[in-house]
């Protein structure tokens, strides 16, 4: 396991505070994207906020001044406490092997996207035998911003993952009406209140609504509780 921070460029977790940022990590929106079935195809880009050294972002989604923190989490008591399993992901998933291509799936990771399903949902495709079920399989695998899914070529053993720069998104879902997780890509050092180091992964989402119950990741709850610029 990774346990120590290496990278300059990383998210730190403040003790039942914001996420500071530095590194000079670019700040923009995604938006999730859905198909007339209201299932998640894609996500558009959105704003792109100007480059900054190091930044504070809200955890407890009550700042005023969302996506930064304005320091609300003092004033509502917010607890942050960090739940979430902190084994690596290889060793929290649940294994499916098709005859090319193999699915690893972390359900706990999942924040809520729905890219899993718009062309048959991931768990059937990749018992596919051909390249018309590995199409699909892949990309709605990949669109998965929380990696709770990976796909793995059987033939290679290497996951297929897009590529991503260093950057972190501030998810949106319009068809949900509410406002989704941070996004971090492209392996952004996450570290702990206490000083733990995250496993560095290409995907990650992490919970701004302050409502997850996998802290530091989210888990949906956004979605439940509606979450928007107005808490
Ligand atoms: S942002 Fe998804 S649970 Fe908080």
């Amino acid at each position: 396991m990774n346990n120590k921070p290496s990278a300059e460029i990383q998210v730190q977790i403040g003790k039942n505070g914001p996420y500071r940022v530095s590194g000079g990590v670019p700040l923009g929106e995604e938006i999730i994207a859905a198909d007339g079935g209201g299932e998640s195809v894609a996500c558009q880009h959105g704003r792109t906020f100007p480059l900054q050294q190091q930044y504070a972002l809200c955890r407890c989604g009550h700042s005023s001044h969302k996506p930064f923190c304005d320091g609300t989490h003092a004033k509502v008591g917010f607890d942050g406490t960090e739940t979430a399993s902190r084994a690596p992901y290889r060793e929290q998933t649940k294994v499916i092997r098709g005859p090319a291509m193999t699915l690893t799936d972390a359900e706990s990771l999942c924040a809520f996207g729905r890219f899993y399903d718009p062309n048959g949902s991931v768990w059937n495709l990749v018992n596919g035998p051909d390249r018309t079920d590995r199409e699909p399989f892949v990309r709605q695998t990949c669109n998965c911003p929380s990696g709770r899914l990976v796909a793995w070529d059987n033939a290679s053993g290497e996951s297929v993952e897009p590529r991503y720069e260093p950057s972190i998104s501030l998810v949106q879902d319009p068809a949900k009406e509410c406002l989704g997780p941070l996004w971090l890509r492209g392996g952004v050092q996450l570290v702990g209140a206490e000083g733990f180091a995250y496993e560095v992964r290409n995907r990650m989402t992490l919970c701004r609504c302050g409502a997850s119950k996998n802290k530091p990741f989210c888990d949906g709850a956004h979605a439940a509780i509606g979450f928007d610029d107005q808490r």
